[in-house]
């Protein structure tokens, strides 16, 4: 018996495995190309046969693969083997495909945990790899443990469809950012300033505009998005609009930064031109707002 088993020895399964191996737990490793074992294998871990061997081999069995549809397939395999055992599922994926894989999971005996990675590789085993869990309770305290070993360990709760909830919802605020800042950087590179020259400066102002986001969290839960506004909607609407002008004239795309006029037009449209930007989370939530009318 191992202490875990890593199924799925991609980029990410791999680094998992290393960092089990490097807080000295015993590890089996298993992955459909078996040549991504024997890096691992020279490091001491075990590699299985199959996977149904390395379900057997341990009672914390991680996955790692591509894709939900990739662990089913894979699964199916070994699923009787899964009684008794606790299924740490750290694939990408939706909150309604984690529900789906608990069910599942649950089904067949196994306690299951679903998981969202917020680190590259290189992180994994650091206390900056922040890793997200949600599903069974006793099943995270029993190897809570053996999950810091990959980097901070946060619990959210019994819905197994919250750690990829948090984790879409976190790469969402992650890809806005990178959107805003292709642009700047189409931009300003289109006459000829260059990037290392502009990045300072950009990384100091999404610094300082970070600072609005306490009080956009204030706005939304309290849903009162019109006192003591500094920059109304109306005002940003009418400036948002240079920003679509000069990048046309510059002959830079504007695919990136059209949706968020849309939705600002959609705004001062609905009524909200003295509210704050935060007010345009309510038109983002359709179903909320189909409700509502
Ligand atoms: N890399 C990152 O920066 C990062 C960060 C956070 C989260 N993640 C998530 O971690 C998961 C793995 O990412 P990765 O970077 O390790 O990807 P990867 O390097 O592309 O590895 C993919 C893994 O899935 C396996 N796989 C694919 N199709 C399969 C199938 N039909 N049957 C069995 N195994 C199959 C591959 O096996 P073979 O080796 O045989 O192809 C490999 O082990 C993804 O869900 C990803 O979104 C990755």
């Amino acid at each position: 018996m191992s202490d875990v088993a890593v199924i799925g020895l991609g980029a990410m399964g791999t680094a998992l495995a290393e960092a089990f191996l490097n807080k000295g737990h015993s590890v089996t490793v298993w992955n459909r190309s078996p040549a991504k074992a024997q890096v691992l294998a020279a490091k001491g871990a075990v590699v299985a046969a199959s996977l149904e061997d390395a379900v057997r081999s341990s009672q914390l069995i991680m996955v790692c693969l591509l894709v939900y549809d990739t662990v089913h397939e894979a699964l199916a395999a070994a699923q009787e083997a899964l009684s008794g055992r606790t299924l740490v599922n750290l694939t990408n994926g939706t909150p309604e495909q984690a529900r789906a894989m608990s069910d599942w999971a649950v089904g067949h005996g196994a306690n299951y945990i679903d998981g969202g990675i917020m680190a590259v590789p290189p992180m994994i085993g650091g206390q900056h790899a922040l890793i997200l869990y949600s599903g069974s309770r006793q099943a995270f305290d029993t190897h809570a443990g053996q999950l810091d070993a990959l980097g901070t360990s946060m619990y959210l709760g019994e819905d197994a469809g919250l750690a990829p909830l948090y984790d879409i919802s976190l790469l969402a605020g992650m890809y806005g950012l990178f959107a805003g800042v292709l642009q700047a950087l189409s931009l300003t590179g289109a006459v000829g300033i260059r990037a290392g020259e502009f990045m300072p400066l950009l990384m100091s102002w999404l610094n300082a505009m970070q600072g609005a986001l306490p009080k956009w969290a204030e706005r939304i839960d309290s849903d009162d998005h019109t006192s003591a506004v500094v920059s109304n909607l109306g005002m940003q609407a009418d400036a948002y609009v240079n920003l679509i002008d000069a990048s046309t004239a510059a002959g830079i795309s504007t695919e990136l930064v059209l949706p968020m006029q849309d939705l600002m037009r959609r705004g001062v449209a609905a009524g909200k031109a003295n509210a704050d930007l935060s007010s345009l989370v309510g038109l983002l939530q359709l179903s909320k707002q189909a409700t509502r009318d």
